[in-house]
């Protein structure tokens, strides 16, 4: 695949009021592919949307080089760009109606009458809000602003859309639909698109390809289900989603299976793949990894969370360590506060943190 777009050695300082620095890019590599969905996600401060900003052009780099399409953006001023930006606050126009706000852009450079009514008819049908055009902004829900938003940054055909946290201002339920509409959306147009949230759950659903973040760095990159599946260090797998992290010296290897040991003794199956005797780990299962029964793992539910479907319940081993964080169906007979429980799990299913 040659990428679309291409960033390399990305970085940028900042002072701060202290008198130090801060990186906030600290050697960012991405391409991104002319038709993908790529998440940035980590925590706040991590340089998300600084890295955005580098790509619009509202952002400086300190190093490195932004291509698109294999021509260096360095010194395109950000109108110049063949990509748009969507933020957060939605920054329409409350004066103008729904229709001028999507087609400013096209007014701008004087594109002719027929071009402009058709492009923007197209734009608002695109996101759902054909016959919203003579409303103003202020007349609208906040769901329905957000897609004046969207239609106004795909109205000029934009190779790539970038995402600044679009959707955080929306209610949960809204956020959802919006989630699926947007990677639809993404799909229709056939266009690139980099997304930035500090929702994992949200980054999951939408992306190809999420790109997690932390500290100016990339920390690991991959499908929704590798980097979910296969956490590289201990801040990717308590970043994405729940997890049980167990610290282990691994005691033997036995038909393809390493056996470990944690500090106060539960023994823990895992795949042997690169483990010796002798050596530390730390193992990563997930808690739907878990059976409440016929296991080896022996302990009692020392808490339960309702979930609407699922019940979370944490369970105390009686060899003593951190309560096992376990997902059951809630229905009768659902194990109950102080209920002793063996826990079992697929050994192929425990996954040994590349970093210790
Ligand atoms: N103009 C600026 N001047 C000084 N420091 C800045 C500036 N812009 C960003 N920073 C700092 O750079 C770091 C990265 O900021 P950035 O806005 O990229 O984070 P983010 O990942 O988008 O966070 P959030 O999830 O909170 O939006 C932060 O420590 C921030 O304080
Ligand atoms: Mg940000």
């Amino acid at each position: 695949m040659t990428a679309l777009l291409e960033i390399r050695g990305a970085r940028r300082r900042f002072a701060t009021p202290e008198g130090g620095h801060i990186a906030a890019l600290d050697g960012v590599d991405l391409d991104v592919g002319g038709n993908e969905f790529v998440t940035l996600l980590g925590p706040s401060g991590c340089g998300k949307t600084t890295l955005l900003r580098a790509i619009s052009g509202f952002e400086q780099l300190d190093g490195g080089s932004v291509r698109l399409d294999g021509a260096d953006l360095g010194a395109l001023p950000p109108f110049r760009r063949p990509l748009n930006t969507v933020f957060q606050s939605y920054a329409l126009f409350g004066h103008m109606t729904v229709a001028r706000n999507v087609g400013y852009a096209l007014e701008v450079r004087g594109v002719d009458r027929a071009t402009y009514e058709r492009e923007v008819g197209q734009a608002l049908e695109k996101v759902g809000l054909s016959g919203m055009g003579a409303r103003k902004p202020s007349q609208l829900s906040g769901g329905q602003r957000q897609r004046v938003a969207l239609a106004r940054a795909i109205v000029a055909k934009p190779r790539l859309l970038l995402l600044d946290e679009p959707l955080s201002a929306l209610d949960r339920n809204l956020r959802q639909q919006m989630q699926l509409e947007l990677k639809d959306l993404q799909h229709r147009l056939g266009i690139a698109f980099v997304f930035v949230t500090h929702d994992q759950e949200e980054a999951l659903t939408m992306s190809d390809r999420v790109v997690l973040m932390r500290a100016g760095r990339i920390e690991q990159q991959g499908s929704p289900r590798d980097i979910y599946r296969r956490p590289r260090s201990r801040f990717v797998a308590e970043f994405i989603g729940e997890t049980n992290l167990f610290s282990i010296t691994v005691e033997r290897i036995e038909g393809g299976l390493a056996v470990g040991r944690t500090a106060q003794g539960l023994a823990l199956w895992l795949p042997a793949a690169g483990l010796r005797p002798g050596q530390s780990a730390v193992a990563a299962l997930r808690p739907a990894d878990f059976t409440l029964e016929d296991g080896d793992i022996a302990g009692q539910v020392s808490r339960s969370v309702y979930l609407g479907s699922d019940l979370h319940l944490f369970v105390r081993p009686n060899a003593g360590g951190p309560e096992i964080r376990v997902t059951a169906r809630d229905r009768a007979g659902a194990p109950e506060v102080g209920t002793p429980v063996s826990l079992g799990y697929d050994p192929a299913a425990a996954h040994v943190l590349e970093e210790a």
